[in-house]
């Protein structure tokens, strides 16, 4: 898996949000765990045109891990 920038703003990577998401205690549910990662991360507190974007990693990380 390649590492790449999700956030420009705040220089947040698709590893910091694997991350962060290890950490997230809503591993169901994509907007609550997306909370959990901006409060950890700061992703799209920016422009917030990453949003769509860090909510896709979300949901393609947790994909991953559920199969
Ligand atoms: S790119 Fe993430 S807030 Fe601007």
């Amino acid at each position: 898996m390649e590492n790449y920038t999700i956030c420009n703003c705040k220089q947040v990577s698709y590893f910091d949000i694997s991350d962060a998401l290890q950490k997230s205690t809503h591993f169901d549910d994509v907007l609550e765990a997306f909370e959990d990662v901006q409060k950890i991360t700061h992703c799209s507190t920016g422009c917030g045109g990453c949003h769509q974007k860090v909510l896709d990693a979300i949901s393609e990380i947790m994909g991953g891990a559920m199969r």
